[in-house]
């Protein structure tokens, strides 16, 4: 039996594997130990489909054959899936040198890209070339993660990008940096610059706070008036302090507090 108590047992690369129904291939083949290459995928945010780098192809139970993209294909029903067939391959090499096309430039885009077996593109170049292949993950961590819904897609065809709002500076990034944390082809800089940081793709420039501990910049000043904002019950004082004078500030008041630090005799 394929389906029980909401599981369904499926073969993947020749090993029969086990899933919760519904869950995605995936996460499903790495959980069995299989590993896909991706671009576009990230724990923290919900799957897009994007880069395509992903794809396998799934056999069905009357034997018909497709490619597909494992990380938003979810698994319902009993089916066979091949990682690295021919066909596999072949669809991720294109996938791989349309996306060379529009980011030539890009070193760890051709590094990926060389560890896959692809060492160039065989379309055409983009005239003006960028480093984002448009895979939306800071788009989607700067939405369902960080709240502040700050950039999107704008523009089409080979104009299409990612920023805020008119690339202006609305106020609504706070310079967080979770953007460039998990951009994979690290199109995003931030910069910091005299207390200030720089995120010049969407032209925004936030100030930096400056420790009352030590005196170091050490977060944007945004960011920091957002978490007060949030987050209630945290002691302003302390945030305001760097995380390393924070821990130091915490146990002097401890220490004041109730004579010894937690755990001391
Ligand atoms: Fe699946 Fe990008 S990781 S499409």
């Amino acid at each position: 039996m394929a389906e029980e108590n909401g599981k369904v047992k499926i073969v993947i690369d020749g090993k029969e594997v086990t899933c919760p129904r519904g869950a995605m291939l995936l996460h499903v083949a790495r959980k069995a130990g299989i590993e896909i290459p991706t671009l576009c995928s990230h724990p923290a945010v919900a799957e897009y489909g994007a880069c395509r780098i992903c794809v396998v192809e799934v056999i069905d139970r009357r034997g018909r054959s497709r490619v597909t993209a494992s990380c938003t294909y979810p698994v319902r029903d009993r089916i066979e899936v091949k990682t690295n067939s021919e066909r596999v391959l072949r669809a991720r090499r294109i996938n791989l040198e349309l996306l060379l096309a529009r980011c030539p430039n890009n070193e760890k885009l051709r590094e990926f890209a060389r560890r896959l077996g692809v060492e160039g593109t065989r379309f055409k170049t983009q005239e003006e070339p960028t480093e984002c292949i448009l895979c939306g993950l800071c788009v989607r961590v700067c939405s369902e993660v960080v709240g502040a819904n700050a950039i999107g897609f704008h523009g089409r065809g080979s104009y299409r990008g990612v920023g805020s709002p008119f690339l202006k500076d609305v106020g609504l990034c706070t310079g967080c940096g979770a953007c460039a944390a998990v951009c994979p082809t690290g199109a995003i800089r931030i910069e910091d610059q005299d207390g200030v940081r720089y995120v010049r793709l969407w032209n925004t420039r936030v100030e930096l706070a400056r420790c009352p501990g030590c005196g170091r910049y050490f977060a944007p000043d945004r960011l920091l008036r957002q978490v007060q904002e949030r987050v209630q019950v945290v002691d302003r004082a302390l945030l305001e302090l760097c995380p390393e004078c924070r821990p130091r500030a915490y146990a002097r008041r401890l220490l004041v507090g109730k004579g010894t630090l937690k755990g001391e005799t």
